[in-house]
């Protein structure tokens, strides 16, 4: 059959008829063990029950109806979601590129409100922002740049974990309003800084030092993925700008850009806006999600089953020479590069010979986002599937 479909993915040849908590099924109903989970959505797992109510309810309710009208679920879902985040108000969006979108806007009109002639943001090595032109342009990943005539004069990229460029960058150029930035870089590999994330630390003294707006992208990071509800909370700073979106809505499409202090007030009516953004089955879900992750004590659950991967690949791969990075349910397994392993194939590997699905990323780090509610016995048999593969191509 000819597909239809512009190939913007190269996909493998699998399909999924049904998903259950950290299981996919095929049509013939083998069942896959997702660690990676729609690449840091599901984090709930697959169709999870109270999820589905929410879904079935509200879509029997009310889907839309406009950002022109008061929308209670909207209200709900950004008290419930200001609070866990720290945050004041928010922007809902359709996704993460849009949320990141939302928060360089502002960045934008907050510098043209204060008179600058340019907006120009920092951005870090290895990041990835989204697909949009403007968040492609903050994107680091040269395939996903190429052709595009992205934007670069509004950006300055620095080495991610390097606080003194950061402050050289400020020094040399012009007009700097922002620096932007996600907590862990998951796209690229799920990179961490040398000083984990003290460096988050130091980029909102120096933002504060230069009176410059900090955005965290938490859109990978964010609804409890490394064991706080945002990463960011494993620090005690706050930044004026916070994205989302992935595991915000479990697999529903949502995004948001969230503000505190001086990034409250930069937009206005009309400054921005989405015709689907926020609708009351979106924002519904998000409150279903938020609700969720509290109940089940999930940022616990998530710290506790990180350890039992990490000891399990550790005890079994230190000694090849595999090292691990990361935090909670976001942990990078970097293979050694000296042992001819043929990285193009892991993939199909893991899935076909360890019905285990996961991803590679960075060149040669096994990219695992299981779901924040694994038992004790999925964490286990993930690590176990992982330490088998490795063991196979070593
Ligand atoms: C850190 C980060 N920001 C932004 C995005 C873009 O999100 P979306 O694909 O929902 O537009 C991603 C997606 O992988 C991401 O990991």
């Amino acid at each position: 059959m000819i597909s239809h479909l512009l190939p913007t993915y190269k996909r493998q040849p699998i399909s999924f008829s049904k998903g259950q908590g950290s299981y996919l099924y095929t049509n013939d109903g083998t069942a896959y063990l997702d660690a990676l989970t729609g690449i840091a959505v599901c984090g709930l797992g697959h169709c999870h029950p109270r999820i589905t109510k929410a879904i079935q309810q509200q879509a029997q309710t009310l889907v839309h109806t406009s950002n022109l009208y008061g929308i209670d679920w909207q209200e709900q879902a950004g008290e419930k979601l200001c609070k866990v985040a720290g945050m004041d108000k928010v922007f809902f969006a359709n996704s993460g590129a849009e949320a990141n979108e939302a928060g360089l806007k502002m960045a934008r009109l907050y510098a043209s409100k204060r008179g600058q002639k340019q907006a120009k943001v920092i951005v870090m090595e290895n990041s990835f922002h989204g697909r949009t032109l403007l968040t492609v342009s903050a994107t680091a990943n040269p395939t996903a740049r190429a052709g595009f005539f992205t934007l670069d004069d509004e950006f300055v990229r620095v080495p991610f974990g390097d606080i003194n460029a950061i402050e050289q960058a400020i020094s040399d150029n012009d007009d700097i309003c922002a620096v932007m930035l996600e907590p862990i870089q998951g796209e690229s590999g799920v990179r961490t800084t040398d000083n984990g994330f003290e460096f988050l630390t130091q980029v909102r003294k120096v933002c504060d030092d230069n009176d410059l707006l900090m955005i965290l992208d938490e859109v990978q990071t964010g609804n409890g993925r490394t064991g706080k509800y945002f990463a960011y909370q494993h620090t005690s700073i706050k930044p004026d700008i916070l994205t989302t979106a992935k595991g915000l809505g479990n697999g529903f499409p949502v995004g948001a850009c969230m503000t505190t202090g001086k990034a409250n007030d930069i937009f206005g009516y009309g400054s921005h806006g989405s015709t689907y953004g926020g609708t009351p089955l979106a924002c519904r879900v998000v409150c279903e999600v938020i609700d969720t992750i509290i109940d089940e004590n999930l940022t616990e659950n998530v710290i506790k089953t990180h350890d039992i991967i990490k000891t399990i690949i550790e005890q079994n791969l230190a000694k090849d020479g595999v090292t691990m990075r990361g935090a909670g349910m976001m942990i990078g397994v970097v293979l050694p590069t000296d042992r001819n392993i043929d990285f193009a194939t892991l993939v199909d590997k893991a899935r076909d010979n360890h019905k285990l699905l996961i991803n590679v990323a960075g060149g040669n780090a096994i990219r695992l986002l299981p779901a924040l509610n694994l038992t004790v016995e999925e964490a286990t048999d993930i690590a176990g599937r992982v330490v088998a593969l490795v063991k196979s191509v070593l």
